[in-house]
Formats: C-alpha cells, sequence, structure tokens
C-alpha cells in the first residue's frame, strides 16, 4: 500500500487551512475568523433590539458589510433558521427581494405577474425553492396566493410575530424607484406594528439616502450603521486569527507593514497573508516542520503573488492608466504613485509635485504645468477615470482600493529595485 508522505500531507493540511483562514473573496461566515468590530456590533445589538428599529448598513466597498450582516444572527443571538438573507442584483425588485425572503421562510409566493415571467424565461419555477447557503433544515413548504404584488400585510403576517431577521444585501444595486418607496412604506409598517423580525438593509453608500434613498417617513424607523474602514488594531487582529488557526507565526514588522498597506481594507490583508503565508507553507516541504515563520522573504514572495491575484478590476485599471503603446509610462505611474503616497485622500497637486521628487530621488520639484496634461488624462475616459478631480487643484482616486493597491506596487518595487531605500510615511513606525 502506497504511504502518503508526511511531509506532503502536512503541507496539503496547511494550504487547507490557509484557504480558511485567508479569504480575499468571500465574507467572513465563521464567527472564530470575525475580527474587531464591536462597537459596530454594539450598536447592531442596540437598535435590532429597540422595538420598531430596523438597521440600514453602509459604507465604502469592501469593508466588511457582508460579514457582519452574514454573521448578525450570531452577535445578535438570532435563531439562524429565522434569518433570511437575500442578496439584490440590478433586476431586483421590491417583489423578487421578498419573494426570496418568504422562499427562505418556507413559503411559496403564487404572483400573478411573477408566475407568467417564470414561465417566460423558464427559470422562476416557483416549486420548493432551494434555500441557498448552508441550511440543513428540511421545511414545509406553504403556499400563498397574492395577487400582482407582495403586499405588507404577507409580510407583517409572516414575520412580525418572530424573532427573525430579514437582510437584504447589495440593496444599492437596485435600481427600481418604485422598491424604494415601497421598502419605505414596509419598514414603517414594520415599525408601527412592532414587529419582532427586523429588517436590515445593506450596500455601499456614503449616506442613508444614498442607500435608501429620501423617505422622511422612515428616519425614526431605520438605524443608521455607518461601517467605515477597519483600525489598524482590527487588522491586526484579522492577520493574529489566520496565523493561530494556521499554527504559525509571523514577524512582528511584517503583520505591521501588511496592515499598513491594507489602508483599512481587510481584503488586503486577506490577500497579501494568504500569499505570503502559501509561500511560508514551503518550508514545511523543506523541512517537514509544520511550525512556519513568515517573515521577509515570504513577505515579499507573498506581495508579488497577491498583486497579480488582485482583483481583476485594480489590475486593469492600473494597467489602462499606465500603458502607452503597450509600454508602461513613467509619467503616468509617477503621478499615481505620488498620489498613493500622500496621507491625504483629496491630494493638492502641489503636494504630488513634492511626491514626485521623492521617487525621484532629484531633489527638484517639477512644476505642476509639467503634469497637469496628465492629470487631465488620468481623470478622462481614456485612462478608465482612475483619477477624479474633487476641486481645482485636488484628485483623488476613484475606486478607494487603489491607493493600497498601488502602495503594494511601490512596496514591491521598493524591495526588488531599490533595496529599501524608500521609507514611505505610510510605513513609519513599521520596522
Ligand atoms: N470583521 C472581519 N474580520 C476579518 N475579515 C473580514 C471582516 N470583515 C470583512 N472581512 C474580509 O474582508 C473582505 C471584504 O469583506 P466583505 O465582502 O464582507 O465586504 P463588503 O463591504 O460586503 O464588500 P462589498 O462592498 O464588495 O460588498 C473579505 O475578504 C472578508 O473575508
Ligand atoms: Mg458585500
Amino acid at each position: 500500500m502506497d504511504s502518503i508522505d508526511p511531509k506532503r500531507a502536512a503541507y496539503i493540511n496547511f494550504l487547507a487551512k490557509c484557504d480558511q483562514a485567508y479569504r480575499p473573496f468571500s465574507p467572513i461566515d465563521l464567527p472564530e475568523f470575525f475580527a474587531g468590530r464591536i462597537e459596530h456590533i454594539r450598536r447592531l445589538e442596540a437598535e435590532i433590539g429597540a422595538p420598531g428599529r430596523h438597521v440600514a448598513l453602509y459604507g465604502e466597498r469592501g469593508v466588511g458589510k457582508t460579514s457582519l450582516a452574514k454573521l448578525a444572527y450570531f452577535f445578535l443571538r438570532r435563531n439562524e433558521e429565522q434569518t433570511h438573507f437575500v442578496r439584490c442584483e440590478k433586476s431586483s425588485t421590491f417583489d423578487t427581494i421578498f419573494r426570496d425572503a418568504l422562499a427562505s421562510a418556507g413559503v411559496e409566493v403564487m404572483l400573478n405577474g411573477l408566475e407568467s415571467e417564470g414561465e417566460r424565461h423558464g427559470t422562476l419555477g416557483l416549486g420548493p425553492i432551494g434555500i441557498r447557503g448552508t441550511r440543513r433544515v428540511h421545511r414545509t413548504f406553504r403556499r400563498i396566493v397574492a395577487d400582482q404584488q407582495i403586499t405588507n400585510r404577507v409580510l407583517l403576517d409572516q414575520f412580525a410575530p418572530s424573532d427573525g431577521l430579514i437582510i437584504v444585501d447589495e440593496y444599492d444595486r437596485v435600481t427600481d424607484a418604485a422598491t424604494h418607496t415601497r421598502m419605505a412604506e414596509l419598514l414603517k409598517h414594520f415599525s408601527d406594528a412592532a414587529s419582532t423580525t427586523k429588517i436590515m438593509l445593506v450596500g455601499v453608500a456614503d449616506t442613508l439616502s444614498q442607500l435608501i434613498g429620501e423617505h422622511e417617513s422612515i428616519s425614526r424607523s431605520v438605524a443608521q450603521i455607518k461601517l467605515d474602514r477597519m483600525s489598524s488594531e482590527e487588522l491586526g487582529e484579522v492577520v493574529s486569527k489566520g496565523v493561530q488557526h494556521l499554527e504559525a507565526t509571523i514577524k512582528s514588522g511584517i503583520a505591521t507593514r501588511i496592515v499598513r498597506l491594507a489602508d483599512g481594507f481587510p481584503y488586503f490583508v486577506h490577500l497579501i497573508c494568504r500569499h505570503a503565508a502559501r509561500v511560508a507553507a514551503n518550508q514545511i516541504l523543506e523541512s517537514g516542520n509544520t511550525g512556519v515563520v513568515i517573515s521577509e522573504d515570504e513577505y515579499a514572495e507573498g506581495l508579488g503573488g497577491a498583486l497579480s491575484n488582485a482583483e481583476h478590476s485594480l489590475r486593469e485599471s492600473y494597467a489602462q492608466a499606465t500603458i502607452t503603446t503597450r509600454r508602461p509610462s513613467e509619467k503616468f505611474m509617477l503621478v499615481l504613485w505620488s498620489v498613493a503616497l500622500s496621507d491625504e485622500r483629496d491630494v493638492q497637486v502641489k503636494d504630488m509635485a513634492k511626491n514626485m521628487a521623492f521617487f525621484t530621488g532629484t531633489g527638484t520639484e517639477p512644476k505642476p504645468g509639467s503634469f497637469n496634461w496628465n492629470l487631465g488624462e488620468l481623470s478622462g475616459d481614456n485612462r478608465g477615470n482612475i483619477l477624479a478631480k474633487v476641486r481645482e487643484g485636488y484628485y483623488k482616486f476613484t475606486n478607494p482600493l487603489m491607493r493600497p493597491y498601488i502602495r503594494s506596487v511601490m512596496e514591491l518595487e521598493n524591495i526588488v529595485y531599490h533595496g529599501k531605500q524608500w521609507e514611505f510615511p505610510f510605513m513609519k513606525g513599521a520596522q
């Protein structure tokens, strides 16, 4: 009988644990890997516990909204079975959202309009709808017949008496204006009826009204919880929870560098740690020792891997902005790096000039006029609007994830080609 090489087995086991610990592309769904957010959880508990209060959870792209929403049942000590998670799409409407929520609760809705649409496309068979996710429960389906729409009454009858949670994620994607009005009315109804099932709307937005529109009637029934970028401590916790799960160690200076690069976004911590840990896994093959260590070499190689596997949109957008007739253009790159170096998010043109001198090492700042044209191009369609003009003389990255991405590019370049000569201000204090 073939015996499995124990080193190989340990290596494979380590990689499998790495997939669980560092997951840049999916939300956290196990409490043991969820880091930080203590204040937000406290707020959520207080608001959901308050009679008549529902919640809108919003913030920038990628800050961790879905992860918090997915684990809300756990933090709020509610029954997972009575938690109904609906993910919106561009084409979602009030009826499709709540048809899904009802299906998750074991209620099959026979809607005239929807049914005929289902027949036309042959996709919307409303049989016992497969409950998404990992639910292991068998439900008995109840069938109700509604007229043209799912009414507030139907929803109240179904949900108001139970201690449930209806989570509507990616609500910002819904384009149908009538849905927003109907949602506002529903929230008010749930509130007035003191429903113990609570609704949680989740999505990318800067403000509540950007997420749900202007509806005065709901300001009392909906609590606003804005999810900010993560603090350094919270990001540090993301690193360490993963490392603990792997039973590995990371040099503290390296953990700090990863946290600094991530710029508040847990995505980058997961991405870099995942790749660095996978590189470190080779130590198991080499020595058979499972106590792997992530230090400078694993970090540098992992950073390279992280950049080549970063979100497609980031890589594409950076390439489109910097490549001219198939070759990288130094000037465009330098402008973007000078924006990424700044501590400010809205970067003044004269600071960019100062930052350019940091990279060129000449000590002479270029005249703003010499790169004005590049700035115009970088904030135009030709170069994918990578920058946006905030006001006269100020620019910022259109996608907030671009700053950590470019900072990571700069860091890798610094390690590989510049013998770590550059001391980036955003790395201050990290060894
Ligand atoms: N509290 C947390 N602890 C550890 N990792 C987290 C936490 N929150 C989010 N993450 C990680 O960060 C990344 C983004 O998380 P998530 O998908 O929840 O963000 P989001 O705000 O819903 O993003 P989007 O705006 O794209 O929908 C994922 O890799 C996720 O695993
Ligand atoms: Mg999300």
